[in-house]
């Protein structure tokens, strides 16, 4: 779609300068550096109000804001990409805009239009074009998020909203192998519960039981299925992958595990491979007898943020299992084909570049 022709339905206020200079592009932690430019769009009287662009900036919210005492908030993780031509692209945003209207509906707030989410995008990618670093491992990420904003502290769905788009330079979210521990007590989601959704509230949940994990050397929890613990579902900031000798194994998406954007297009481009994936459950025995008689060859995450992360260890029921780096490993196999789509070096044969 043509940016120009979306343009006009949006009212811009440019920032009058920019804080590129004072960027250091080279350290960049994660989400901690916001560019000159914000999209909002308020939903009031049952509709969604003229949309802007801004400078980013703070804002003020009444405290009895909804979103501050019952969550009702979800939000998208992408990212855009710029290539060596200086073309930016986008990948599979129709798919983050499909989700955030699939989250949205879970928690009871209304879908944000399809050529708002567009124009919004578009329009802000170029005019902050320049906070797009060229080059494989940068990309700038993008956070679009709805929060309830109506004053009124009655547990019940708001009748105002906030639609927001904010964006941040960024490198590797995980920098250097991460290890896990497979959940055996807390959870992450249940069977009806908001665990497919990006519900905000599904990541605060996690940081208790992941600061536990922290404490023990552990980066990230492998949660499991809430029922039994005895089958592996997803990371929280990435759905995971287990090579068995060649096979390629993941947890199918339920009620309990998000439908992540990266994680069907490693299944994608692992079959595009030859690949045998194996969508099906994973029972923890399973991988543990596997990473004893050596056919786990790798653990890896996949997310837009984590984009593929190789796991280095897991542990579980007070075992520790290493797992030894692999030459030609699928990890990262299957992340450079990736990155190179995302990045416009490679052909695009499923059109996921926008
Ligand atoms: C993403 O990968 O974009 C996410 O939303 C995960 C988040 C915890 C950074």
């Amino acid at each position: 779609a043509m940016i120009n022709s979306l343009n006009t339905n949006l009212d811009i206020q440019k920032s009058e300068t920019s804080k590129i200079e004072n960027v250091d592009f080279e350290n960049l932690a994660f989400g901690r550096t916001f560019t000159d430019h914000m999209f909002v769009c308020d939903f009031i009287d049952g509709k969604w109000q003229q949309p802007k662009i801004m400078p980013y900036q703070a804002m003020t919210f009444e405290p009895s804001a909804r979103v501050f005492h019952y969550g009702q908030a979800v939000f998208e993780g992408m990212k855009a990409y710029k290539d060596n031509a200086g073309k930016i692209w986008l990948f599979r945003p129709e798919a983050n805009h499909k989700r955030i209207n699939i989250s949205s509906a879970r928690l009871a707030m209304p879908e944000f239009p399809k050529d708002y989410f567009f124009a919004g995008l578009e329009t802000l990618l170029k005019m902050d074009k320049e906070w797009i670093q060229p080059g494989i491992g940068n990309s700038l990420y993008i956070r679009p998020f709805v929060i309830a904003t109506e004053p009124a502290i009655s547990a019940s769905p708001a009748s105002t909203y906030r639609f927001m788009i904010i964006c941040s330079p960024a490198k590797a979210y995980y920098s250097g192998k991460v290890r896990v521990l497979f959940a055996e007590k807390y959870s992450r989601s249940a069977d009806g519960g908001v665990g497919f959704a990006k519900a905000s509230g599904n990541y605060a949940a996690q940081f208790y039981p992941t600061s536990l994990a922290q404490e023990k050397g552990y980066q990230q929890i492998i949660w499991t299925d809430a029922h039994t613990h005895e089958y592996l579902e997803e990371a929280g900031t990435m759905n995971i992958f287990f090579r068995i000798d060649d096979r390629l194994v993941t947890a199918p998406t339920s009620d309990r595990i998000l439908d992540g954007i990266t994680r069907k297009s490693i299944i994608q481009l692992a079959e595009d491979n030859g690949v045998t994936v194996e969508i099906r459950r994973v029972p923890v025995t399973e991988i543990k007898e596997a990473a004893r008689n050596g056919s786990l060859k790798e653990i890896f995450g996949a997310g837009t943020a984590a984009v593929v992360s190789p796991i280095s260890a897991f542990e579980h029921g007070n075992e520790v299992f290493e797992i030894p780096d692999l030459e030609n490993s699928y990890a990262s196999k299957f992340k450079k084909q990736l990155q190179d789509i995302q990045h416009n070096l490679s052909e695009d044969k499923h059109g996921w570049r926008h």
